[in-house]
């Protein structure tokens, strides 16, 4: 996929429809076989905090991704168009743990310029983060009803990363 570097006040991407129902990529970890886990996510944000850009994403305990979001300081989150959604399918049903998603699932990783971390080839758009700040969700804080029926005892940790570099396809780039 060809993409270009994407200065950040000119990223163009739904609000809403990148996360739900367009899903992200989300992978930790270091661009050497066996170093790096991806998982699929379609719950997070995208934002600007301490005057930074900022990708939140939340990360159940029983990931295996969430090992390497703890291990390392990076991150990487990577769209795809609808071609690949098979792929992104089978990497948020299996887990990296106990299969062979990792290769099975086809994706090419690749190199990013600002973080260890990897990408896809096949992505066509790369946003590579710097983790700034983790939390876990407190029950106690949940405002709503429609919350805690989505856990089990395994609340989220959400993770902020300050969004280092992107890159993507013309489609993602607009005027600032
Ligand atoms: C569309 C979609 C969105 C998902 N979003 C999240 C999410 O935001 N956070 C999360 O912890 N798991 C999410 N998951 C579940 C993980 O992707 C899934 O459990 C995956 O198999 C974990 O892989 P791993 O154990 O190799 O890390 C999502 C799954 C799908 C299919």
């Amino acid at each position: 996929m060809e993409r270009a570097p994407i200065p950040l006040p000119e990223l163009r991407l739904p609000a809403f429809g990148a996360w739900e129902p367009g899903w992200f990529l989300l992978t930790a970890g270091e661009n050497r076989p066996g170093a790096f886990n991806s998982m699929t996510v379609s719950w997070g944000a995208l934002g600007v905090i301490w005057h930074r850009p900022l990708a939140v994403v939340v990360v159940r305990p029983q990931r295996y991704t969430r090992q390497f979001m703890e291990r390392y300081d990076t991150f990487s989150l990577c769209a795809f168009d609808e071609s690949h959604r098979a792929a992104l399918n089978l990497l948020g049903t299996q887990s990296g743990r106990d299969t062979r998603k990792m290769t099975e699932c086809g994706l090419t990783p690749i190199a990013l310029t600002t973080i260890p971390c990897p990408g896809y080839a096949e992505a066509e758009l790369i946003l590579e983060c710097r983790k700034m700040y983790f939390d876990d969700l407190e029950p106690a804080h949940f405002l709503a009803d429609f919350i805690a029926p989505n856990y089990q005892n395994d609340y989220h940790r959400m993770y902020f990363g300050e969004v280092v570099a992107a890159a993507g396809t013309g489609r993602f780039r607009g005027p600032g």
